[in-house]
């Protein structure tokens, strides 16, 4: 795995560095295998990459879009992550319908969504493995990642490509479905995008080779055929040591 560290003055630049990432390592896909798989993230530091995505050209017709985590509420709901990348994202580039695979958030209780959406994913990818081109990531306050909450049973499935998750700490008390660590280690490319002071003293745990996955579970982010790359707002770089600020 190669990891990078890139640092930018404020959370405009950090999204402008990012949609030009996900184009280029869009463009790469489509080019060596002719389609993008994507998963994107929730939570509210995307949104700005999202929309500014959505005013620039890309092959969108090769895009094959997936949730790494949603909460267990309505698609339309406010909370959802997937409503979220439509009003931002995917209801403004023109993405065949049939390439968005949005969680079966319908599908109750929780644990049936999570079991459905496993299935899509297997499908997708013909039973054979699952290896998404791109990974979107945020960080949580408390260090979780995607719906990997600190200490929670999700942490341990290995098994499963998608499983369910109780809600964390952290707002919205809401169940969740989630990816799980091998699937998101196993993609080409996993991006955070992670901005905001309160973000710092976390992101300074996940980069500290002694991190505790447990305690910290962006900290289990290691992908294992790709690259690991953190875009960073100043303010969420701030306790970072300077060997990550050169
Ligand atoms: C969610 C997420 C979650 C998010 C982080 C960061 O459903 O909330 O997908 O993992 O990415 O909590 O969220 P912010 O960008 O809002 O800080």
């Amino acid at each position: 795995m190669s990891r990078i560290v890139r640092v930018f003055p404020s959370s405009q630049a950090l999204a402008d560095a990012a949609v030009d990432q996900i184009r280029a390592l869009a463009a790469g896909a489509i080019a060596a295998r002719g389609r993008f798989v994507i998963a994107l993230t929730g939570g509210s530091t995307p949104e700005k990459t999202y929309q500014q995505l959505a005013h620039r050209k890309s092959d969108w017709g090769r895009w094959f879009v997936f949730m790494g985590d949603d909460r267990h509420v309505p698609l339309h709901d406010v909370r959802s992550n997937f409503g979220m990348s439509q009003r931002t994202l995917l209801n403004n580039v023109p993405i065949p319908p049939a390439q968005l695979f949005p969680p079966p958030t319908a599908v109750q209780p929780v644990e049936a969504c999570a079991e459905e959406y496993d299935r899509t994913v297997r499908t997708f990818f013909s039973g054979g493995p699952v290896i998404f081109d791109l990974v979107l990531l945020g960080l949580g306050d408390d260090g979780h990642t995607a719906s990997l909450f600190p200490h929670a049973a999700a942490l341990k499935r290995t098994a499963e490509c998608v499983t369910s998750s109780p809600p964390g700490i952290l707002p919205p008390p809401v169940n969740r479905v989630t990816f799980t660590f091998p699937v998101l280690n196993s993609a080409r490319d996993v991006l955070f995008l992670v901005a905001g002071a309160n973000k710092a003293g976390t992101m300074a745990r996940v980069l500290n080779p002694a991190a505790n996955v447990e305690d910290t579970p962006a900290a289990g982010i290691h992908p294992v055929r790709g690259t690991l790359t953190f875009l960073l707002d100043a303010a969420a770089a701030a306790q970072l040591p300077a060997e990550f600020l050169k």
